[in-house]
């Protein structure tokens, strides 16, 4: 069976963008690891450069001319509308050259729910496909149901002021309107439409979702009910198999400086690869994480402050204030980092990667999502897991100090810790033999032989 499975081939189609490029090279490791040959096929754009640790993987690029800009102008809704548009034909056209190479070898395609591109051309070739969800299973179920709750008006106070959208979603506790899953970045309409592609399982013969149940039992029966077709809940996938993913490098003179810290005194800050902050409200969260007394590693992206390369059209006060208490890096090996003991609490937009490897450490943390599905992880952080601090409404110094403070000195936070902990081995147990993860993943591998 070992010598048949060597010969299978699994075609991987990733988002180009870290968040979903992280994921998906784990989920490729994962197949590997299980005897699969691997492609991965990326578009030019934001592409993933393999490191030695994916010698055997074979790369094969998607025609595509998008411009780098598109993706800064448009925002990630309207980019990944465009990039389906784009890659729809040229996708196709991929696959028969690789056909044309390998035929028989291909088991299946695996693709990124928000690429669903990659299903038209596998139904063309009759491959199998299957769909892999990156987020999690309650944003997955919000996607589902965000058309028939819009249309009843459930969530027509998304269209109000943010204060009115504080009610509680019918069936949907703990989520109010406000955490479901929408982006400043595109219109209601455009999001609707991106998400009823996302959710459309079309042909796809299973679903593979990030996640585990013992984070989110409820989501994924619901899920597994709505879905016609069987789901693996194999995650978290950077437990499974763990390699390097970064599309930037890793500044790691930050370990050097956190092996100077005490234990549990650093609150790490880091916002994912996609967020933006205004100058205004980096200056205040300078201020406060200054006043709360706490040492800090803050990870300030190149681009991410509005209207500054990185940090130098920023007041001259903000050095003043790091040089205190503060290091600060452009990109960390965030996942080293989280498992530092120096860290005490992390300060996150909640992006669903960062959550799972937060949980994977035993990290409590101060969420302040941007959008997305970010707002649903957030929530859960706070009322589910009851492992996060929620800082709500404009960012100001007070609203930094206060959450700091409740999360690393105050007894609160202590019980956020262990709760934190506790979450973090049962995590961890799931993805070990007899694991409810490492169950589903040997089902989907058995499927798998079965194609
Ligand atoms: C995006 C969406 O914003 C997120 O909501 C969705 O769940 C996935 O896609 P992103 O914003 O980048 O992702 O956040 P996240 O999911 O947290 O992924 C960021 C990744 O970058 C993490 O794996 C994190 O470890 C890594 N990272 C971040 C670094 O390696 N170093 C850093 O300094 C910062």
């Amino acid at each position: 069976m070992e010598e048949k499975l060597a010969r299978r081939r699994v075609l991987l189609v990733p988002v180009p963008a870290q968040g979903h490029i992280s994921p998906m090279m784990q989920l490729a490791k994962t197949l590997y690891l299980k005897g699969f040959s691997i492609t991965i096929a990326q578009t030019k754009f934001n592409h993933f450069s393999p490191s030695d640790d994916f010698t055997d993987f074979q790369f094969v690029t998607i025609p595509e001319s998008l411009p780098e800009s598109d993706f800064k102008n448009l925002g990630p809704i309207e980019f990944l509308h465009k990039l389906n548009k784009e890659c729809q034909v040229s996708f196709k056209d991929c696959l028969g050259q690789l056909f044309l190479q390998q035929g028989n070898e291909i088991a299946c395609v695996v693709y990124d729910e928000f690429v669903y591109f990659a299903e038209a051309a596998a139904k063309e070739f009759k491959l199998p496909n299957v769909i892999f969800s990156t987020t999690s299973a309650t944003a997955f179920v919000c996607r589902s149901v965000f058309d028939k709750l819009y249309a009843n008006n459930v969530l027509a106070p998304l269209k109000e002021p943010k204060g009115q959208q504080n009610e509680l979603v019918p069936e949907f506790h703990p989520l109010r309107c406000k955490d479901f899953p929408v982006s400043h970045w595109a219109s209601l309409e455009s999001i609707m439409e991106l998400y009823r592609n996302t959710v459309d399982t079309r042909t796809a013969s299973s679903v593979i979702i990030n996640t585990a149940s013992c984070l989110e039992s409820s989501s994924l029966s619901r899920l597994q009910q709505q879905l016609k077709i069987p789901m693996y809940p194999i995650g978290p996938v950077h437990l499974v198999a763990s390699t390097p993913t970064s599309l930037l490098e890793e500044n790691k003179s930050c370990i050097e400086w956190l092996n100077k810290q005490k234990k549990n005194s650093v609150i790490f800050v880091s916002l994912g690869s996609l967020a933006l902050m205004e100058i205004n409200e980096v200056m205040e969260t300078a201020s406060g994480l200054d006043s709360s007394n706490q040492q800090f590693l803050w990870v300030i992206r190149p681009g991410s402050v509005r209207g500054s390369t990185w940090i130098e059209y920023l007041p001259k006060e903000f050095s003043k204030i790091i040089s205190g208490r503060g290091y600060i890096v452009k990109w960390a090996p965030q996942k080293e980092v989280l498992s530092h003991p120096a860290v005490g609490g992390f300060w996150s937009h909640c992006g669903w990667n960062s959550t799972l490897e937060s949980i994977g450490e035993g990290v409590p943390m101060i969420c302040k999502p941007f959008s997305s599905d970010q707002k649903v992880n957030a929530r859960y952080l706070e009322c589910v897991w009851k492992i996060g601090i929620q800082v709500e409404g404009d960012l100001d110094r007070g609203a930094v100090e206060r959450a700091v403070k409740r999360l690393m000195v105050e007894e609160e936070g202590e019980e956020m810790r262990k709760r934190a902990i506790s979450l973090k081995e049962q995590l961890r147990a799931s993805v070990i033999s007899g694991g409810s993860s490492h169950n589903s993943l040997e089902k989907f591998v058995h499927f798998m032989r079965t194609l």
